[in-house]
């Protein structure tokens, strides 16, 4: 074997983002980029004798990204690599990988929702033996070696081909490449009941799950159609393709609009679900009934125990902090602990480590449970049918039964995007700065409680995470909260969440945007939204 030294220089920029480093991906095709990160992380994680797992969701510059990453693997004296074959793994598929294997952590390579193709994005991340993202402390010392980088280690022999499953060498690395969706299946498979699903499907349930030509095709194929013998045609763009077909992998009404729009007709099924580039979010939505994130989390926090995998009960939800507190309110109701962390899958992970919470959720089109450490679209479906074949009842009446159990929390989000940067963070800079004045301001017709910049500290690792959002409470019940997204790779991305409580069943049938409409005028008041960003309105509403 020949491994060589190569002489390189820092890249400006490689700091890790919400999920990992995500960038352009002709920025990452740049020579040395991917070789800077890849090192600075085994640097950092000093991956010696280690086995690691290894897949991406498929999009383009995947299979070279994971020839260069085992060779640099093999350089760098990594005794083995499970990669799944083809270079593909859902992120919760990888997710599960690592803990059932029980891998020295894992290299995700994703941009999750993000468009790919050679105009889109690519990405990576690194996830630790738990099966989670990495916490801050090892980003941030991966991110600190990309500003000193003067080598990297890569052996000059080809990659082995890992179209086909087995086992092959690479130098003295162990190249095992694995079925990607076996794992994951047979962990779903001890969740649910699989035989009650399949007698749902066998009754004339009807639905459409659309994979948006990303990773979650086959996994869905193998699972809806294959082991819960949906009918063929239930998976819609099965077939993931590195450009996801030229549309958007993000689930969600706009992006999503053929399946939304579907649901929403005369010819709608029983059932309608999607995922995203990397399988890890998921939209679920009955006939003519959408079922917000929020609203997601909180219903499969109240019927969790009909599934098997969650018979005992929850041992508590938690929540980012922009996400509504429906769920909060099943669980004062269970009687287990709510926890509000901020934005980002990684603060669940001390969370569910612990046992301080079993299922987690985000606005952001994300629901897990302590299965895995990263969230899980098509689990979040399974569960959803789970609960369907047993109460036996539409989308829209478990809805609306559960809103008239709990309230309702209308809630939505606005999302202001490719924002010139500094005008974005100027308003988030003027905002935080306005925050003491802002109590008792009055703003279409609402009265400001409260306001403040979200800081959370770990309950668990004592880890703390300052300016996370700023939240505006209202004495109506209301909560408008400001943030810039960490996922974007062009200018900036403002989020605007807004929710009100509604307790009265009589008004719970409201459009969302009509409930919401004095919030999202004070919101918008308050921060200038139009006047900063030039725009007259949101690009996306979910
Ligand atoms: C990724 C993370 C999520 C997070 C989301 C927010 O999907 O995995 O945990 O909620 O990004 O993205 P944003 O663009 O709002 O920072
Ligand atoms: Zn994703």
């Amino acid at each position: 074997m020949s491994k060589t030294t190569i002489a390189t220089k820092p890249i400006d920029g490689q700091k890790p983002g919400t999920s990992g480093l995500r960038q352009q991906t002709a920025v990452f095709m740049q020579p040395g980029y991917l070789e800077n990160f890849v090192q600075s992380l085994f640097d950092a994680i000093d991956p010696a004798g280690k086995t690691l797992t290894l897949g991406g969701d498929g999009r383009y510059f995947n299979t070279e990204a994971i020839g260069t990453i085992l060779r640099m693997a093999a350089a760098n004296g990594v005794a083995r690599v499970v990669v799944g074959q083809g270079g593909i793994l859902s992120t919760p598929a990888a997710s599960a990988v690592i803990r059932t294997r029980k891998t020295d952590g894992g290299i995700i390579l994703s941009a999750s929702h993000n468009p790919g193709g050679k105009d889109g994005d690519f990405g990576i991340k690194y996830n630790i033996p738990a099966g989670g993202p990495a916490p801050e402390a090892i980003t941030s010392a991966i991110h600190e070696r990309t500003t000193t980088i003067s080598e990297y280690h890569i052996l000059e022999e080809a990659a082995p081909d890992i179209a086909a499953l087995g086992e092959a060498t690479l130098g003295d690395m162990v190249v095992e490449v694995i079925d990607p969706v076996e794992i994951y299946a047979d962990l779903m498979q001890s969740l649910f009941d699989f035989g009650a699903i399949r007698d749902l499907f066998a009754s004339g349930f009807t639905m459409r799950f659309d994979a948006m030509h990303a990773v979650t095709g086959p996994y869905a194929k193998k699972i809806l159609e294959g082991l819960l013998g949906a009918p063929e045609g239930t998976v819609m763009n099965a077939t993931p393709l590195p450009d996801f077909g030229g549309g958007h992998p993000d689930p969600n009404p706009t992006y999503a609009k053929p399946l939304f729009d579907l649901m929403m007709s005369q010819d709608a099924p029983d059932f309608g679900a999607a995922s995203d580039g990397d399988g890890d979010r998921n939209m679920i939505v009955g006939r003519g009934a959408y079922v917000t994130p929020s609203d997601s989390l909180a219903v499969l926090a109240a019927n969790a125990h009909l599934a098997p995998g969650y018979a005992d009960g929850l041992k508590g939800v938690a929540r980012s902090m922009p996400t509504s507190r429906a769920a909060d309110r099943v669980a004062l109701k269970l009687g287990i602990g709510a926890h509000e962390t901020p934005t980002g899958w990684k603060f669940f992970g001390t969370l569910l480590d612990a046992g301080l919470a079993t299922i987690c959720g985000e606005e952001s089109a994300g629901t897990g449970s302590n299965h895995v450490r990263e969230k899980d679209g098509l689990w979040a479906v399974l569960l959803w049918l789970n609960i369907l074949a047993v109460r036996k009842q539409p989308v829209a009446e478990i809805l609306a039964e559960h809103w008239a159990e709990f309230g309702r929390d209308y809630y939505s989000r606005h999302d202001y995007e490719g924002v010139d940067k500094p005008a974005a963070e100027a308003l988030m800079a003027d905002l935080r700065a306005a925050l003491p004045e802002l109590p008792g301001r009055k703003l279409a017709g609402l009265t400001v409680r409260e306001a403040d910049d979200f800081a959370y500290t770990d309950p668990v690792d004592g880890s703390r995470a300052a300016q996370q959002g700023i939240r505006i409470f209202f004495e109506e019940d209301a909560r408008a909260v400001f943030r810039l997204s960490g996922t974007g790779t062009v200018g900036a991305t403002l989020r605007l969440y807004v929710e009100r409580f509604e307790p009265d069943p009589a008004r719970h049938d409201l459009d969302a945007q009509k409930a919401l409409a004095e919030v999202i005028s004070a919101a918008g008041t308050l921060a200038d939204i139009a006047g900063r960003t030039g725009r007259a309105g949101p690009d996306v509403i979910t």
